[in-house]
């Protein structure tokens, strides 16, 4: 399906564009922008990017690759991030890691059949002085255990 970015959201992307040396540097808030706006970084949006940023696609395609805050399958409502790097790692982030595999029934990468989560284990989110962690969407939970873990999902549930 074809992307083109809002009347809005051009005008954010003038804004953007205006802090930035060229439209180059500015490649990542752009992503972003397009992320809001299309829910995730389909191969459309890739293009649209490309062109706006006067990139090429491969290019984009780095960024996108390289760096979790960028999806490039639709997630569900609440995104969920694990973090399973050595801080982390070494306070029992495996053992949440399988825990929320087990409670949401989706492996890396997957989402509920109801759309509600999807699950993606992550690299260091910057946040080991307080490991374990995880993220939903843009919020930290930090200092967890698995207990704590699965009661963040059954909240979320109850939203
Ligand atoms: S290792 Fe998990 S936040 Fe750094």
């Amino acid at each position: 399906m074809e992307f083109h970015f809002s009347e809005e959201n051009l005008s954010k992307l003038s804004g953007v564009f205006s802090k930035y040396p060229n439209k180059k540097a500015a490649v990542m808030p752009v992503l972003y922008i397009a992320q809001e706006q299309n829910g995730y970084i389909s191969n459309e949006v890739i293009s649209e990017v490309s062109k706006v940023c006067e990139i090429t696609e491969e290019e984009v395609m780095g960024v996108v690759t390289f760096y979790t805050m960028y999806h490039q399958t639709k997630p569900g409502k609440y995104h969920i991030q694990v973090c399973t790097n050595v801080s982390c790692m070494l306070r029992d982030g495996f053992e949440i890691y399988d825990a929320v595999k087990e409670k949401l029934g989706i492996s890396n990468h997957g989402v509920t059949g109801d759309g509600l989560f999807s699950l993606e284990e992550v690299e260091c989110m910057g946040s080991c002085g307080t490991a374990p962690m995880i993220a939903v969407n843009e919020d930290f939970h930090e200092n967890l255990t698995k207990e704590l873990t699965l009661q963040i999902l059954d909240n979320l549930k109850q939203v």
